[in-house]
């Protein structure tokens, strides 16, 4: 009889980082002049000067992981033009357009399509239906994962996936502070996520449970720092420095934190993956 010892030695699996290409928008015309969300503040004022500051320092980091970063030009008279990740969803080369929910940022869709049109991705959807692009729409290998609850329609999810040809899950936020996807969930290369799950339904709770057992779960503290807005490349995690227990957490499970200060985007709702678009070619 072979006798198993009590207790397997636990093992960190090694994780891989994948080349990116990402679009960027320097912050040259931030500012927080109105409040679409329970982070802008207009009387608190934010400084456009730091802004680029600590953008340019987010775009370094990406460039220091080996990642390819394209820019588009800021349009003056749309402060929040830098959270280049609302300007649309792109999967497999193909463009899905964002409609942005308040009239503030409506001109952000089509300045980003302009751009992605002639930057080699004709294939794009005019979208019939509300959606904020990544802010709302997180790819993974089998499946996108889709936000609605403040921001983007429902109709938009079953819009994405007849364009693009992968299935998208809903999932209902309903907390006004994580009012986009992507302040709440972030994927962690393409079979796994971590996310707050106050953020969520109860169903959608459940959804993320049952797709995601092995799922690294943040708090409250976390999330209350934009920790959750952050970018993995399979390896590497790009995230707010304040996000303290969640950069543990993450090295526990084998990633590489990369701590970036973005409090100045903060007071727009904003952090690292808001204002960062990845461009899949496939
Ligand atoms: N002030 C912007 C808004 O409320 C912030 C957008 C942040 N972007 C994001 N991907 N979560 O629309």
């Amino acid at each position: 009889m072979t006798v198993l010892p009590a207790t397997e030695p636990s093992t960190v699996p090694a994780r891989t980082a994948l080349r990116r290409h990402y679009l960027m928008c320097r912050p040259a015309h931030f500012a927080v002049t109105y409040t679409i969300n329970p982070w802008m503040d207009p009387a608190a004022g934010a400084d456009a000067g730091r802004a680029v500051e600590q953008w340019e320092a987010l775009r370094a980091a990406y460039l220091a992981l080996g990642h390819e970063v394209s820019l588009i030009d800021p349009v003056e008279g749309l402060p929040d033009m830098v959270f280049a990740a609302n300007g649309a969803l792109v999967v497999g080369g193909r463009v899905y357009t964002a409609r942005f929910t308040h009239a503030e940022r409506r001109a952000e869709g089509p300045a980003y399509a302009a751009w992605l049109r002639a930057n080699g991705f004709p294939d794009v959807l005019d979208a019939e239906h509300t959606n904020e692009g990544e802010g709302d729409f997180l790819t993974l290998d089998d499946v996108i994962l889709a936000g609605t609850g403040f921001r983007t329609d429902m109709a938009a999810h079953q819009e994405a996936q007849e364009f693009l040809g992968r299935p998208v899950v809903t999932l209902r936020l309903v907390d006004p502070r994580f009012y986009h996807l992507d302040t709440a969930l972030f994927p962690l290369g393409g079979r796994n996520v971590a996310y707050y799950p106050g953020a969520f339904s109860p169903g959608s709770r459940a959804v993320l449970e049952r797709l995601f057992p092995d799922a690294v779960r943040a708090g409250e503290r976390d999330a209350a720092v934009l920790g959750l807005n952050a970018v993995c490349d399979g390896r590497n995690v790009v995230l707010n420095a304040e996000a303290a227990d969640l950069i543990g957490t993450l090295r526990e499970h084998g990633y590489e934190p990369f701590p970036v200060d973005l409090s100045e985007l903060r007071k727009a709702g904003g952090g690292p993956k808001c204002c960062t678009l990845e461009l899949r070619c496939v």
